[in-house]
């Protein structure tokens, strides 16, 4: 796995879901980086943020690889990204909110890995994903009704994650030790 975003912690025991990659999807503004960071943190993993890693193969910002290259172009480097990232050692990784979508790249991460659903209603997505001007697809009409029919499609497919957990209003530690939490109950059930 490439060492780029990459922050090391010592591993700690009897931590769960250590031996497989944890995945998190979820739309625009759940949090999966933010979260994804302290998880792996928490976890001893390294942190992985897939965005990052196709802008870094791309070499230019996602805003530009949907303007220079289309939307197809950037959904194939991303199921690739994904697929690499996957044959690497287990990590922390946060997907964009497209990237369980792909057949190819959801079926890498059920075959790989763990993944998480981080899942918060549109009006917070809404609010937070204002916050900043690095999402293409939400540039392209009223983000309340773009967020509202990414739900409505993706939602389901986000259903078929391993775990689901609710990415609260609160700090996000409690969201941390929620995930923590699925997954030790996921790991027990194994
Ligand atoms: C996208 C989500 C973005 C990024 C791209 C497309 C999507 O990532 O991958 O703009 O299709 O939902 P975040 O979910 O991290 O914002």
């Amino acid at each position: 796995m490439e060492k780029i975003d990459t922050i090391k912690q010592p591993r700690t025991c009897d931590q769960p879901g250590v031996d497989k990659t944890i995945v998190l999807v979820g739309l625009m503004g759940v949090g999966k980086t933010t979260v994804g960071r302290r998880l792996a943190k928490r976890l001893g993993l390294p942190f992985v943020d897939a965005d990052s890693e196709i802008e870094k193969a791309a070499g230019c910002r996602i805003p530009d690889i949907f303007e220079c290259f289309g939307e197809p172009a950037f959904r194939d480097g991303e199921m690739r990204v994904i697929c690499r990232l996957l044959e690497g050692e287990p990590h922390v990784l946060a997907t964009g909110g497209g990237a369980f979508m792909n057949d190819q790249t959801r079926q890498a991460i059920k075959d790989h890995a763990v993944s998480v659903w981080l899942k918060a209603d549109v009006a917070t997505l809404v609010e937070r994903t204002s916050r900043r001007e690095n999402r293409p697809l939400l540039k392209t009409g009223d983000p309340v009704k773009i967020l509202s029919d990414l739900a409505e499609t993706r939602n389901p497919v986000y259903a078929e994650a391993d775990l689901i957990v609710e990415s609260t209003d609160g700090p996000h530690e409690q969201v941390v030790e929620a995930i923590i939490r699925a997954l030790q109950d996921h790991q027990d059930r194994r």
